[in-house]
């Protein structure tokens, strides 16, 4: 039950012995991950959190979950980046995007704070009148502006609708163990807390407490997530290309983004891998988009996006590889039915499942676009289930840390992100940037 990877459509654009010559550096890259010797090497807890996390604390998780599943309608997990698009992308794929509109025993879920629109905070706000509100507020540094912003208003909602005892006994706050605003408020409240580990940063925080918690008020089994992670922590270890289909598809990438692929999009026949996808750019573009390198990640969905996107893969410039999610077993399936009048033409499909026909979509598509010039790596994932999400949560962390370090990158920092945040706080007036003021005005043309 392990996710594969199928290299058959590199045919043409990558040569044997190109494999062979990535090797050692595979091997430095492994050998420096698991020494803990290579660049970012405070932030290496996700490597071993599958098997080595803190029990008692997902027990309260588990624990805490239930509880909200019994005395909340609308759960609000607040929170940005590292911080939401896990559990997010994990509901969307475990449950369904349609989530929220279909029939079920556990909360709605809505995620705030990953934005600085009024408009859509207002409408939160709007839908959770008359109902029971639970909120989950989510930040390693617990200072983070659009969910502070966004936590402010809900707690005001809370405090205002159910009284300032019971707000406290609905706000859930995961943070940092010692440190932060958010910290600070939380012990000074009594709100409930959970941990997001100094060692983990916040793209590779979805198997710990930020991605747990909301993923189990769902009603997802969060120990399956953690076992289908645990097989691939032992799993993907061998640093040999040819044996770690991980590390070969960190090694592809790498090979193909020398050859001029700057860009890497990340394709699914499911729509309900929308988010995942959204999970998986920001996991590679914020780990390896620095220092003037990196392959630009980017996403679709098809067939849907083959009526937007199709044209400029199949025959546009030879910029990007498509890297393709399969999946051996969807949850739900359909038959199309012989029709007698068969107006449509569509008889010919008769009596085949809709997994059959998209299964011709990706064969035909994958064929066409190696045609047209565009490169393929599929990924061949088991079942749309905890299990292999846990797994291929993991096989993606632990690739994007070796391309990483391929790159010659850290692969676990940030810095470019602090840019507009500085900027913003100036034009705001904040304290302490007030020297920048001016001369950001200037470049407003206000001066
Ligand atoms: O991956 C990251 O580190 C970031 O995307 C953070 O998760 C994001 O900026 C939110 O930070 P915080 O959890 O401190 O509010």
């Amino acid at each position: 039950m392990s996710v594969s990877l199928e290299t058959r459509y590199l045919e043409g654009f990558v040569r044997a012995h190109e494999w062979g010559a990535l090797q050692e550096q595979v091997s430095a890259a492994h050998e420096a991950l698991h020494s803990g010797t290579g660049l970012g090497n405070d932030f290496l807890g996700w490597l071993s959190l599958p098997t080595d996390y803190d029990k008692a604390e997902f027990a309260r998780i588990q624990a805490a979950a239930e509880r909200i599943r019994q005395d909340t309608d609308i759960f609000i997990v607040i929170g940005i980046g590292g911080s939401y698009l896990g559990a997010r992308a994990a509901i969307e794929f475990l449950k369904s995007p349609l989530y929220n509109a279909k029939k079920k025993d556990t909360p709605d879920i809505y995620f705030a704070g990953n934005s600085i629109s009024g408009t859509a905070l207002k409408e939160l706000l709007e839908l959770c009148e008359g109902r029971r509100v639970s909120v989950n507020v989510i930040s390693k540094s617990g200072t983070t502006t659009e969910p502070a912003i966004a936590f402010r208003v809900f707690r005001d909602y809370l405090e205002r609708t159910v009284g300032h005892e019971e707000a406290k006994k609905r706000i859930y706050a995961t943070t940092d163990r010692a440190k932060g605003t958010l910290k600070g408020l939380a012990d000074r409240e009594g709100y409930e807390t959970f941990v997001v580990p100094d060692d983990v940063g916040g793209r590779y925080s979805v198997l710990t407490a930020v991605g747990l918690l909301p993923i189990a008020v769902a009603g997802c089994d969060i120990a399956a997530l953690m076992a289908g992670a645990a097989d691939a922590q032992k799993a993907l270890a061998d640093p040999d290309i040819t044996r770690n289909d991980c590390y070969r598809y960190a090694a592809a990438r790498n090979i193909l983004l020398r050859k001029g692929r700057a860009v890497e999009l990340m394709v699914s026949y499911e729509p309900c891998c929308a988010m995942l996808n959204e999970w998986w750019k920001q996991l590679y573009g914020e780990s390896e988009g620095k220092d003037g390198k990196g392959l630009f990640p980017a996403s679709v969905v098809f067939s849907t996006d083959l009526h937007s996107l199709g044209q400029f893969v199949q025959d546009g410039s030879n910029m990007l590889f498509e890297t393709v999610m399969q999946f051996g077993r969807a949850p739900e399936d359909m038959v199309i039915e012989e029709d007698a009048d068969n107006v449509d033409g569509l008889n010919f499909l008769a009596g085949r499942a809709m997994s059959e026909i998209n299964r011709k979509a990706f064969e035909g598509t994958v064929l066409a676009h190696s045609d047209g010039g565009t490169p393929s790596l599929v990924l061949n994932i088991p079942a749309i289930d905890e299990h292999s999400l846990g797994y291929l949560i993991y096989f993606f962390e632990k690739a994007c840390a070796i391309s990483g370090y391929l790159l010659g990158v850290n692969p676990f920092d940030q810095p470019g992100v602090e840019s507009y945040k500085r900027n913003m706080f100036a034009l705001l007036g904040k304290p302490g940037y007030e020297s920048e003021k001016a001369a950001l005005e200037k470049r407003l043309g206000r001066e």
